[in-house]
């Protein structure tokens, strides 16, 4: 069947454009694994840290967009480097270092080798399951301390889709089976009545009980910290696209309802929604990013074309905003968005994050190539 693309405004093609010709600027001089931008300058983690494969990801999407093989060849060099991190049993993060970098390089290249790494990934990422709560623990090695072996956090549900794809790959049940148990913890013990989400959930390692909600990288436990909120709507999109349960399709929507009831008049959510010092606290244009590419993903998923027409003309609302008043044009910044916040409470604000770049691209890819799966 072919594609029809629908229609989309002019601005997407010129922001595209910019992106393009940032990425090849920074490839000419990046020679680590850029994380945040300021004063002109990206900050980069050596071997990757959580955030190896956006980089990744943006250079396969700039192959993608120009079939210039230059971008091909990095990719797939940039790629190898993250190779090694199959075996890092210390992170949950390993479906953003994964499916950025060898699943999306398989699905563009059709490049077979690039399975192998990515499965071992999946197997690697398994044993962080605690089989008693229910949940994938989020930071710190498997035999860390109590705390550590029992956080769960909301990002999670953005490293699920690894194990559903690995799944789909070995006709192994278990993978997709610990992923829709976490996705179901999360739901309950994330999400609140009103459908603002916890950063953290805490619960015994041992006995698996749930203890509390927790934050470290929003406001408070009560608080909606709104990087997690737009990881939350995207992860349960997700979930809904490979298991067709219902209950995670109505989360994502409700999710995505409370970001839309609670975005600034520019759409640009600041760093926490409930932060008191609004309107003079800082943005995090990654989170605005990450909830268009995950509203637009809704979109495409939704049977009732009034549904998906909302949640595309939002999508396209945010990315407007964030080309007009958040890109980097006439700066000597090299990210494409300006205005992230990798973490307030550790004084981490107010700058450029590779993942809001790359959402910002991925979601421009949504709506020009929706023949990719993304
Ligand atoms: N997944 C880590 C973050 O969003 O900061």
């Amino acid at each position: 069947m072919p594609i029809h693309p629908e229609t989309f405004p002019p601005f997407v093609q010129d922001a595209l454009a910019y992106c393009i010709v940032l990425t090849r600027r920074n490839l000419a001089t990046l020679t680590s694994f850029p994380e945040f931008a300021k004063c002109g300058a990206w900050f980069c983690a050596d071997d990757g840290g959580w955030v190896g494969g956006h980089w990744t990801g943006l250079l396969w999407l700039a192959y993608a967009h120009t079939r210039d093989h230059t971008f091909e060849r990095a990719a797939r060099a940039w790629t190898a480097r993250l190779a090694p991190r199959q075996h890092d049993t210390t992170t949950h993060d390993l479906g953003f270092l994964f499916e950025l970098s060898h699943i999306l390089g398989w699905k563009l290249t059709g490049d077979a080798a690039f399975k192998a790494p990515a499965l071992q990934a999946a197997r690697t990422l398994s044993r962080r399951f605690n089989a008693q709560g229910k949940f994938f623990q989020a930071w710190g090695p498997l035999e860390g301390t109590p705390r550590e072996r029992g956080r769960a956090i909301i990002d999670t549900l953005m490293n699920l889709d690894l194990l559903f794809w690995a799944s789909k790959e070995t006709g192994e049940p278990r993978f997709a089976d610990s992923a829709i148990a976490h996705a179901r913890t999360a739901l309950q013990r994330h999400a609140r009545a009103d459908w603002s989400t916890s950063h953290v959930a805490d619960f015994d390692p041992e006995t698996g009980a749930f203890i509390r909600q927790d934050t470290a990288q929003g406001l408070s436990a009560t608080s909606c910290w709104s990087r997690g909120q737009a990881w939350a709507v995207y992860g349960f999109a997700e979930c809904y696209r490979e298991t067709g349960d219902a209950t995670f399709l109505d989360a994502a929507r409700n999710l995505a309802k409370y970001c839309l009831r609670r975005l600034p008049p520019d759409r640009v959510p600041y760093w926490d929604y409930d932060s008191p010092l609004i309107p003079n606290d800082v943005r995090d244009s990654s989170a605005a990013a990450i909830l268009a590419s995950g509203l637009l993903l809704l979109a495409k998923l939704e049977a009732d074309s009034a549904r998906a027409a909302r949640w595309r003309a939002e999508a396209i609302a945010t990315l407007e905003s964030l080309w007009n008043n958040y890109s980097s044009r006439g700066t000597p910044e090299p990210c494409v968005l300006l205005r992230g916040t990798r973490s307030k409470p550790e004084g981490s604000l107010d700058h450029g994050l590779i993942y809001g770049d790359y959402n910002f691209v991925e979601a421009l890819t949504r709506l020009t190539k929706p023949e990719i799966e993304l």
